[in-house]
């Protein structure tokens, strides 16, 4: 909003971009370094006759984890309903034929091929305006928006100019560096690694919702024309911002509210998805990014929908670092709800602990609190949490929170309605929707009034017109101001006792 916060993120934005230039370039000399080791390292393998047995054995536990992870898949995959009778061939994108184990003639490598055109055709029949390979020809790259132990995500601008998120393999990243170790086969290990990718494929088709990020499309294979290029995969997505829980807890209450409601309508649907009940294995913010302010789920690779069996309620504990719980063990011998009440607690410790109670209103601060024993304890299952959560977004829209609000606080206020204000003398409050003032969300001209009644420089707001989210109305408190100026969107309110002198302009 104000000009000066604009300017320093903008330099900071510069300073980033810099740098992320120089790692970029860093990254992109280490790979080409990379792939001459490989070619150099395979070449002295094959050369040597008493590594050739070695080497046979780590291909073969290579190809085993391959197969793990396909097999990992196939149950996600859309129930097979292909008989159209169509030549599938004709849409096989670039490079999808070409898979390094088939050239080395795995025996199985056919079974991945069938299963990479099912994510793709399955892909195709669910959104038939998929992105793909030839979506990608012209892009500019703009800037890495985060990576992780698996992937890689970068900023680029399409031909058309719209910006999307592209994951693609960390070739630096924990996983990579972890196979190479073992395996000794960077190639190979590109191909294992990308089995993550092609699994978070099919489950962002598979679980659709507005707080899961939307996936545009992909594109598979060798389509720049490079080496190595058999078995890559680019996955096209909905561009967000990394969720930064440092400036999230520097914001309003109302904002960081949005993150946890949207997080537990996110889990909600993950209790009883198309899948089953998901559990998210690996919870952390850094997951998740936003997209408007709305909350998305971005890492979908450790998305797991098996369900724990069990004998006895002891086979069903759930460990976390400071608690564990012990879930019903049911009739049919699986822990009952596990994957969600382990969603419900990872919400409780990464988010609701951090985000939720301080500055919550005071005419909720019952609930909330009721909210944080309820998930803390694990007592209340996911509907009724989305149903405690949803009834205080209903009170806080509404402003029944705000029952005793006397009607005569705003007699205090002189209004001028279709007035603006300039030469401000602002002062700043905490948290604020602007740097430079104190801006605040109000249910209406009472409860500023109230507000400003409290603050010891207050003596005048403007009710701006500007909405957030909640459809809350925007307030801007000053100590005083020279002019008053038309502006049909806003009304000021002035304090009678202390009206400065005002001429209107
Ligand atoms: N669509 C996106 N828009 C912006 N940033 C993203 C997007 N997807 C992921 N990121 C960022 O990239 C990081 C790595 O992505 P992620 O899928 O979590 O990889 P990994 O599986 O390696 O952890 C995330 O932590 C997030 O900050
Ligand atoms: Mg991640």
């Amino acid at each position: 909003m104000p000009g000066g916060m604009g300017n320093s993120l903008r330099a900071a934005a510069l300073l980033a971009f810099v740098v992320l230039s120089i790692l970029v370039s860093l990254l992109i000399s280490s790979v080409q370094q990379f792939g001459a080791r490989i070619s150099h390292f395979s070449n002295a393998t094959l050369a040597g006759d008493d590594d050739g047995g070695d080497f046979a054995s780590l291909r073969g536990a290579l190809i085993h984890q391959l197969n793990q992870r396909r097999k990992e898949i196939i149950p996600l995959l859309l129930p097979d309903d292909d008989d159209d009778g169509d030549d599938d061939d004709e849409n096989r994108l670039p490079g999808e034929s070409r898979h390094y184990f088939q050239l080395d003639q795995d025996p199985d490598s056919t079974l991945d091929n069938s299963l990479w055109s099912e994510i793709t055709h399955g892909s195709r029949r669910a959104h038939m305006d998929e992105m793909g390979c030839d979506s990608l020809v012209d892009m500019q790259a703009v800037e890495v928006l985060g990576s992780g132990y698996t992937k890689l995500v970068v900023k680029v601008r399409l031909a058309g100019g719209q910006p999307v998120a592209l994951k693609l393999v960390n070739e630096q990243g924990i996983d990579m560096g972890k196979c190479v170790e073992d395996f000794k086969d960077p190639r190979g290990c590109r191909e294992l690694v990308s089995y993550k990718l092609k699994k978070e494929i099919v489950l962002l088709q598979r679980l659709q919702h507005p707080n899961v990020i939307k996936l545009k499309g992909h594109c598979a294979g060798d389509s720049g024309g490079g080496e190595g290029g058999e078995g890559r995969v680019t996955v096209i997505l909905e561009q967000g911002n990394p969720l930064q829980m440092i400036q999230l807890l520097q914001s309003p209450w109302e904002d960081r509210f949005r993150v946890c409601l949207d997080l537990v309508r996110l889990l909600h649907f993950l209790s009883q998805s198309p899948l089953g009940s998901v559990a998210l294995l690996d919870f952390q913010p850094r997951q998740f990014v936003t997209v408007s302010g709305s909350l998305k789920l971005t890492d979908l690779d450790d998305a797991s929908a098996e369900e724990t069996s069990c004998q006895t309620d002891a086979d069903c504990t759930l460990q976390f670092p400071h608690r564990n719980f012990t879930l019903p063990c049911s009739a049919r011998g699986v822990c009952e709800g596990l994957s969600e009440k382990r969603n419900i607690y990872n919400a409780y410790r990464y988010f609701f602990t951090y985000l939720l109670p301080h500055q919550a209103p005071p005419g909720l601060t019952h609930l909330v609190d009721h909210i944080m024993n309820s998930t803390g304890e694990l007592r209340a299952d996911i509907n009724q949490t989305l149903e405690a959560f949803e009834h205080i977004l209903l009170l806080y829209k509404s402003g029944l929170h705000l029952d005793n609000l006397p009607p005569s606080i705003i007699r205090d206020y002189t209004v001028m309605r279709g007035m603006g204000t300039s030469g401000n003398v602002e002062y700043r409050c905490w948290p604020s929707y602007s740097q430079q003032g104190c801006v605040l969300s109000v249910h209406s001209a009472r409860e500023a009034a109230l507000i400003c009644n409290s603050h010891s420089q207050c003596s005048s707001f403007t009710l701006t017109g500007q909405k957030t989210w909640t459809g809350r109305l925007l307030a801007s408190f000053r100590s005083s101001f020279a002019h008053l100026v038309p502006d049909g969107t806003s009304e000021v309110y002035v304090k009678k006792t202390t009206a400065p002198e005002t001429s209107t302009v």
